[in-house]
C-alpha cells in the first residue's frame, strides 16, 4: 500500500470502520476541535465522538462555511478537519485543494477518508488526493480495502513516524486481530492489478459515462455525482423502496438508501458501476430504469 500510495509506510486494520474509530482519537483530544463535513461517513463521525473533541459540522463541501468556523474559533485550539475524499452516497468529490489551503492558513490538520476514491480517481488510481493534487500537502490519509480493492480491511498511509505512532497508540490496531492472510493477499493482488492494468480504470469511466449519458437523456436526476457512484434521488423513502423493488423484478439489484444514511427527503437508488459491467448489462439497466421510472412517474 505504501508503495502504491507513495508514502513511507502504511498500516492495515481489520476494517475501514475500525481504522476511523481508532485513528481519529489518536490525533485529537477532549479539549480540541473537529470540523466535519455534513455528509461524512458514519464511521468518521463515530471516531470524532470517541475522541471527545468538540465536533462542529460544516455544510457539505462548503469551504466558505468551513472558513467561517475556522476563523471564529475562540480560543484557537488544536483542530482537525475531517472529510470523505469521494462521498459514498452522492458520488461527489471533496474540494481537497481548497480545503488543504484553508487548513494550512488556519493551522489545522486534515483527515481524509478515501474509501471510495482509491483505485478510481487520479491518473494512476491513487485516489482523491492524487486527483486534487494534494498528495504532498497531506501527511496521511485513510482508506478501506473493501471497495475497488475488493477485499476486506482498512488502512492508513503516511510517514514512518506517523505509522509507528499508530502502532504504539491506536487501540483499534493493538487490541484486535489483524486481517487474515487470505484477505491481505487478495488486497495485495488487487493493488498490483490496479497498478499494472490501467485499462480497467479506463473501462470503468467509459461505463460510468455511458450510463450517465443514457440516464440523463431519460430525464433522471443524478445529483452532483462526479464518479461511478450514481444516486437517483427520488425523495420519500417509500418511493425509493418501490423503485428498488420494481428494478429487482426486472433483474436489476440497486438498493434503496434512506435516512438516517442520507438526509431526510433525499432517499435514493444508488447505482454503482464497475469496470466489469458489459455494454449489454448497462443497456439492460437503462431499459429497466426507463420502465420502472415511467411506472412510478419519476420520468
Ligand atoms: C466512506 C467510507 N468510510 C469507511 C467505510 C468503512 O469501511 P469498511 O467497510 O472497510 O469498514 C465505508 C464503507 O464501508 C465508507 O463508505
Amino acid at each position: 500500500m505504501a508503495e502504491f500510495k507513495g508514502t513511507e509506510a502504511a498500516l492495515s486494520f481489520g476494517s475501514g470502520y475500525l481504522a476511523n474509530i481508532g485513528v481519529i482519537p489518536t490525533l485529537i483530544g477532549k479539549t480540541d476541535l473537529i470540523f466535519a463535513d455534513r455528509l461524512c461517513h458514519a464511521s468518521l463521525i463515530e471516531g470524532c465522538r470517541l475522541s471527545g473533541a468538540t465536533l462542529r459540522i460544516y455544510r457539505h463541501c462548503d469551504m466558505n462555511h468551513l472558513e467561517q468556523l475556522l476563523a471564529k474559533r475562540s480560543p484557537v485550539k488544536p483542530t482537525l478537519i475531517v472529510t470523505d475524499g469521494l462521498f459514498s452516497m452522492d458520488g461527489d468529490i471533496a474540494p481537497l485543494a481548497d480545503l488543504t489551503r484553508l487548513a494550512k492558513r488556519y493551522g489545522a490538520n486534515v483527515y481524509v477518508d478515501d474509501a471510495h476514491g482509491t483505485g478510481i480517481l487520479g491518473s494512476t488510481g491513487r485516489g482523491t488526493l492524487e486527483h486534487c493534487g494534494v498528495e504532498s500537502s497531506l501527511p496521511y490519509h485513510m482508506g478501506t480495502l473493501s471497495k475497488a480493492i475488493g477485499s476486506v480491511g482498512g488502512y492508513l498511509a503516511g510517514s514512518r513516524s506517523f505509522i509507528d505512532y499508530l502502532i504504539n497508540t491506536c487501540r483499534a490496531f493493538i487490541y484486535t486481530t489483524a486481517s487474515p492472510p487470505a484477505s491481505a493477499a487478495a488486497a495485495t493482488a488487487a493493488l498490483r492489478i490496479i497498478q499494472e492494468e490501467p485499462a480497467r480504470r479506463i473501462r470503468l469511466w467509459e461505463n460510468r459515462n455511458r450510463l450517465v449519458q443514457a440516464l440523463t437523456s431519460l430525464g433522471f436526476q443524478l445529483g452532483p455525482s462526479a464518479s461511478p457512484i450514481l444516486p437517483i434521488i427520488v425523495g420519500a423513502p417509500e418511493r425509493a423502496i418501490r423503485l428498488a423493488q420494481t428494478l429487482l423484478t426486472f433483474g436489476v439489484y440497486a438498493p434503496a438508501i434512506r435516512p438516517p444514511t442520507v438526509p431526510p427527503a433525499t432517499s435514493r437508488i444508488r447505482l454503482t458501476v464497475t469496470a466489469d459491467h458489459t455494454a449489454e448489462q448497462l443497456d439492460e439497466v437503462v431499459s429497466a430504469l426507463e420502465r420502472a421510472g415511467q411506472a412510478l412517474r419519476l420520468i
